[in-house]
């Protein structure tokens, strides 16, 4: 296989937040990955662990606390005001809320003709044609662009979001949660638009899902978020088959399974009580309070992500043990 070219590299990330006079929320903690030309990264884990913080980091759009983005060779944190400009033409974000994210006073037409015109990249007739070009691609028609986006459904309004993000030609997109606030019916349709979309542009993703069913489909691998911190990265494939980390385990056992009698059979692990606080977080692995295995070690030693198998990273004493 050709020597795969990465894109982006994120190391060691952080981003706190102050909250209160001494209080630091630890939104992200140190988080590693590389995003490889053309494929897709899937970003999981509960509501609150880090996921929109992190992917807004990694487009520039929050300062990180510390740590480097590096895109194409260069740290997005460290860009003047013309590189970031030709960044954001690179690089670009579809939101989770379909019907928050789009002005609901300017046309469709215009909401994905606004990064044409930031960037300058055509105008008048030309610039019609290619809104019209859009909608097309994402499945709508060209009479939407005169209509506002109170006009849509939800699907609809997440095809504009997606044609939006699109009319500037980039080449990564950080898809937060893109289709969490659909119909489980239509779920599927975005997901599949977008690997066309990748397909015919060879555009590379980064694909943030809070739950592991979503992201199965769409990534090649796959990165699972703990309270701001990395605990088990792998292929989509080999993390299906054996998943290591015991959060990831429990999220696994959560996914409902078509076939009704294995489903019967299938034994799920409740993960006991509430995501804890990122704020102060206590040392040791931050997955003790709800983790049958935990022991003395795991509440004083924050275990590191470490290639267990081929590949395979898990951050936990036990799976390390296990897997010597
Ligand atoms: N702008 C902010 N200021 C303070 N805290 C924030 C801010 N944005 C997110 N957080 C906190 O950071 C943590 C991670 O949030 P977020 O990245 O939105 O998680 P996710 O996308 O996984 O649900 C949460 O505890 C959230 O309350
Ligand atoms: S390090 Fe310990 S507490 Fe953390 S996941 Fe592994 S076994 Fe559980
Ligand atoms: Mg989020």
């Amino acid at each position: 296989m050709a020597e795969r070219q990465v894109l982006i590299e994120v190391k060691d990330l952080k981003k706190y937040f102050k909250v209160g006079k001494n209080a630091v929320l630890k939104a992200v903690d140190g988080v590693n990955f590389k995003i490889y030309k053309g494929e897709t990264l899937g970003l999981v884990g509960e509501s609150g662990c880090g996921k929109t913080t992190c992917g807004k980091t990694v487009m520039g759009l929050y300062e990180a606390t510390g740590g480097q983005v590096i895109f194409d060779g260069t740290d997005i944190h460290s860009l003047n005001r013309r590189e970031k400009k030709e960044f954001t033409k690179r690089a670009q974000i579809i939101f989770q809320d379909p019907y928050s994210s789009l002005n609901p006073r300017m046309t469709v037409g215009d909401i994905i003709g606004e990064g044409i015109d930031i960037h300058g990249l055509c105008h008048g007739k030309e610039r019609e044609e290619k809104i019209h070009e859009l909608l097309e691609l994402v499945g709508l028609n060209r009479e939407h662009a005169s209509r506002f986006p109170h006009e849509f459904s939800g699907g609809q309004r997440q095809r504009i979001g997606i044609a939006r993000a699109l009319a500037i030609e980039p080449e990564f997109i950080v898809c937060d949660e893109p289709i969490s606030a659909l119909d489980v019916s239509i779920q599927a349709q975005v997901v599949n638009l977008l690997i066309e979309l990748q397909q015919k542009k060879n555009l590379t993703y980064l694909f943030i899902a809070h739950d592991l069913s979503m992201v199965k489909h769409i990534s090649d691998r796959v990165g699972v978020m703990y309270l701001g911190n990395m605990v088990e990265f792998a292929s989509s494939d080999e993390l299906y088959a054996e998943p290591l980390h015991p959060y990831t385990t429990a999220l696994m056992s959560a996914i409902p399974i078509p076939d009704p009698d294995a489903e019967k059979e299938k034994k799920r692990i409740p993960i006991e009580g509430e995501i804890p606080s990122p704020i102060n977080p206590k040392p040791g692995c931050r997955f003790a309070a709800r983790c049958r295995y935990a022991t003395d070690q795991c509440r004083q030693e924050t275990p590191e992500l470490a290639e267990v198998k081929p590949d395979h990273f898990v951050a936990c004493h036990r799976t390390m043990e296990l897997n010597k």
